[in-house]
């Protein structure tokens, strides 16, 4: 909300630039560029080569004045600087703006045109800064009561009382008897087209998020607005200034959701809400930038499947390869962009998991239960979860610990399953399993990875290595439903059918026939045929709730007979598998795919009755997908040599979240696990 400060004076002072001369360009500042208003009266506006959006419909802060300024109503950048310092030198604002421009890729110099000075301390601004202050040729100078300044270089400029804002680059505007500061957004073009649109908090006091609503000619890509670091600094909760995309199957108020889809989108108001999940993000003082690209309605779909949206590009590689689905614009943006940090999907069948593996990052399907999914547009009620991708295995456990927690556990009731208990422990596994119908890795340069991945396991932790038949190891089990793998599946499928089906398709294909006179909604050809097909008489409401008792039976079996929990480990064991490709890379495009040296995505390895991706949505267990590596192919879409990531994903008992977190905590500790970069390869 706008900040309504009465100042009992303002001093303005319009610094003597009358003796302008020629400077080097290097040193002019850019000016500022109006661009055009977007839909809801924000500025955007050019500053160098960058771009910017300013909240000049709902200011920051707003002071009034009894002194009149000189009326100008244009917009005016500005550098907020905070200092401890009780004598304000030249050294110290030079050193601050170093900072601010080593900290932050929003701040420029250009934002020196106007300063506003203050100080937690009395403070006086000596002579070298006043100097430094009359170098920088700067339009206005504001001061806050706290700072006096004995020099007469230029007019005495005093603000009687504080600003509360944080520090950084802001515009402001000069009106008869108010002054207005605004923050400021970078934009970004999205390149990677992993976005539906950027976002940005309107600031309007009703926690309303606006779409940026403005296109450039000039490129083709949504433009993602990214606030200044710098505004966080003083912010010590957990998600300061983070940034983060969310999938757009996620309500955010003020904002369409599609899941995918303009039909969808068409028949569904703006959200008037916002997530728990992404207002637990929000009050963590994470900054939520965009909606991001998914499969349609969250189903799986490949590439070439995509058609309302435009398939969002991996940087790996050749820039060719698959970003799977459904996170696929998470996944690949996190891989793409330094200036985002984070990125929100979810997984249902592998949508976290897949999307983490292709693109070389980290990203979890957490144990069934632990996140609300209330406001989200719903696949599977019982099997779906949300996720997280980062590219530093630290600051995805620092997120992940402060996002998952006990208050947003969704209840039995919902999932089926027993009450979920999460304890923050180091009782790590003392067994690798290692599934012989899952490995080794297809391509075997990345086995040796895995293999040596492995040994850094059992060396760091004493474990030691079982290979063993998951599928023998089910069905050889004494109850006839959770050895029966098939059962197992149909009840997922029925949890997976049923809830998409009654909260999205069906409401879709009524509204639709209503407003078009009988037509079926345009979907994509993923879902087209199962909708179209879908028997009520064989999945309804009381399938789902057999389902559900189905699918207990086999979590309960798992819990106790293939990863359970000892007095000394959360879960027993590790099991390591792989979700991705085998360091084979695998393409956007169809054909590219028949290749012997490339690979389909979900491919049912030859011995196993499930594929690697449907034991955790069928078991519950949490599986976190995390990069170990990377191998090179021959590209034919470059016809270079390039490198596709090689991941392992790490399955433990549902409830082992925080131990598995705390164990790869260890495993970046020791140097094993790493911070993935962004472009072309991930090491
Ligand atoms: C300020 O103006 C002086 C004299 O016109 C010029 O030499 C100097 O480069 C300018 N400084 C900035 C930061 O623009
Ligand atoms: C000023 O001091 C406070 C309290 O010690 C600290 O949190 C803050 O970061 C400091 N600010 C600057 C700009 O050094
Ligand atoms: C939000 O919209 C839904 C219908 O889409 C409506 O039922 C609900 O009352 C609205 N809530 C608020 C707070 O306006
Ligand atoms: C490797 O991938 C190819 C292509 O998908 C597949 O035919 C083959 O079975 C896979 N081999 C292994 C060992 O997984
Ligand atoms: C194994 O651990 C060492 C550090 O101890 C690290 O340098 C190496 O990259 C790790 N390799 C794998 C594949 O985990
Ligand atoms: C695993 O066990 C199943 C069921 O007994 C069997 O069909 C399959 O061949 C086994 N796979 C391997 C790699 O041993
Ligand atoms: C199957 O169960 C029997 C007895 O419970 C056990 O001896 C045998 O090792 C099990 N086999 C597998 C493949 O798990
Ligand atoms: C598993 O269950 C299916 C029905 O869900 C049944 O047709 C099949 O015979 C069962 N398999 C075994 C080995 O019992
Ligand atoms: C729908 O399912 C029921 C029950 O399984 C079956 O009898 C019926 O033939 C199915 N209808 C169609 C159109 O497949
Ligand atoms: C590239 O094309 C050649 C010839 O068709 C094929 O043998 C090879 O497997 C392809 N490589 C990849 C990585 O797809």
């Amino acid at each position: 909300m706008a900040r309504r400060l009465v100042l009992s004076t303002l001093f303005v002072a319009l610094l003597d630039t009358s003796s302008v001369s020629a400077v080097p360009v290097s040193h002019k500042r850019n000016p500022f560029t109006f661009v055009q208003l977007n839909p809801y009266g924000d500025t955007t506006f050019e500053l160098g080569n960058n771009f910017y959006l300013a909240n000049t419909k709902h200011p920051k802060a707003v002071i009034s004045t009894d002194i009149n300024t000189r009326s100008d109503s244009s917009l005016i950048p500005i550098t907020v600087i905070q200092t401890n310092s009780s004598t304000i030198s030249k050294g110290v604002l030079e050193s601050t703006i170093a900072s601010y421009l080593a900290g932050d890729d929003v701040f420029t110099r250009d934002f020196l045109e106007t300063l506003y000075i203050s100080s937690s301390v009395e403070a006086t601004l000596d002579a070298s800064a006043a100097e430094y202050l009359t170098s920088l040729n700067s339009s206005y100078l504001f001061l806050e009561s706290s700072i006096s300044s004995k020099e007469t270089k230029f007019p005495p400029v005093t603000l009687r009382s504080k600003v509360e804002l944080p520090a950084g680059p802001y515009v402001v505007s000069l009106e008869k008897d108010t002054v207005k500061f605004s923050s400021v957004y970078r934009l970004y073009p999205d390149t990677f087209r992993t976005f539906l649109y950027g976002a940005y908090d309107s600031n309007d006091g009703e926690s309303n998020h606006n779409p940026v609503g403005v296109f450039l000619p000039k490129f083709w890509d949504p433009l993602i607005p990214v606030p200044s670091r710098i505004y966080s600094w003083a912010d010590d909760r957990p998600l300061a200034g983070e940034r983060v995309a969310i999938k757009d199957l996620y309500d955010l108020k003020g904002l369409q959701t599609s899941g995918g889809s303009q039909a969808w989108a068409y028949i569904t108001p703006v959200a008037n809400g916002t997530a728990p999940s992404i207002q637990r993000i929000i009050d963590l003082g994470g900054v939520i930038v965009g909606k991001q690209k998914l499969a349609q309605f969250a189903s799986g779909a490949n590439p070439w499947e995509f058609q309302d949206e435009h398939y969002p590009f991996n940087p790996r590689g050749d820039g060719w390869l698959t970003c799977s689905a459904s996170s696929s614009g998470a996944g690949c943006s996190i891989a793409a962009y330094d200036w985002l940090d984070y990125a929100i999907g979810s997984d249902t069948g592998s949508s976290m998991r897949r999307p983490a593996a292709v693109s070389g990052t980290y990203g979890q399907r957490p144990s069934q239960g632990l996140m609300s999914l209330e406001r989200v547009m719903p696949l599977g009620g019982a099997t779906d979860t949300a996720g997280v991708f980062s590219r530093d295995p630290y600051k995805w456990i620092k997120f992940s610990k402060a996002w998952y927690t006990p208050t947003l556990h969704q209840s039995s009731k919902l999932t089926g399953l027993s009450t979920l208990e999460v304890p923050d422990t180091t009782a790590f596994p003392k067994t690798i399993l290692y599934p012989v119908e899952y490995l080794p890795l297809n391509n075997s340069a990345a086995e040796v990875i895995l293999q040596e991945f492995i040994a850094n396991m059992t060396r760091i932790f004493g474990m030691k290595v079982t290979k063993f038949n998951l599928t023998a190891t089910i069905q050889n089990a004494s109850d006839p439903i959770a050895s029966n793998l098939t059962t197992l599946s149909n009840a997922a499928s029925v949890i997976n059918g049923w809830t998409q089906w009654s909260v999205v398709a069906k409401p879709l294909i009524t509204a639709w026939k209503a407003l078009f006179d009988g037509r079926f909604p345009p979907i994509d050809p993923a879902r087209r045929s199962g909708w179209v097909n879908f028997n009520e008489s064989r999945i309804n409401e009381e399938a789902y709730a057999r389902a559900l008792v189905t699918k207990n039976v086999g979590v309960q079996w798992y819990e106790q007979n293939l990863q359970y929990s000892t007095p000394e480990s959360c879960s027993e064991s590790v099991m390591l598998y792989d979700i991705g490709t085998g360091g084979l890379p695998s393409f956007r495009e169809k054909e590219l795919n028949d290749s012997p040296g490339a690979t389909y995505l979900a491919v049912l390895p030859k011995t196993a009755k499930i594929t690697g991706a449907n034991i955790c949505p069928i078991f519950g267990c949490a599986d976190f997908t995390v990069p170990i590596g990377q191998v090179p192919y021959f590209s034919n879409v470059t016809f270079h040599e390039e490198m596709v990531p090689v991941t392992i994903n790490m399955v433990v008992k549902r409830g082992c979240d925080l131990m598995l977190y705390n164990m790869i905590e260890k495993l970046a500790d020791e140097g094993v696990l790493k911070t993935v970069k962004t472009g072309r390869t991930a090491f």
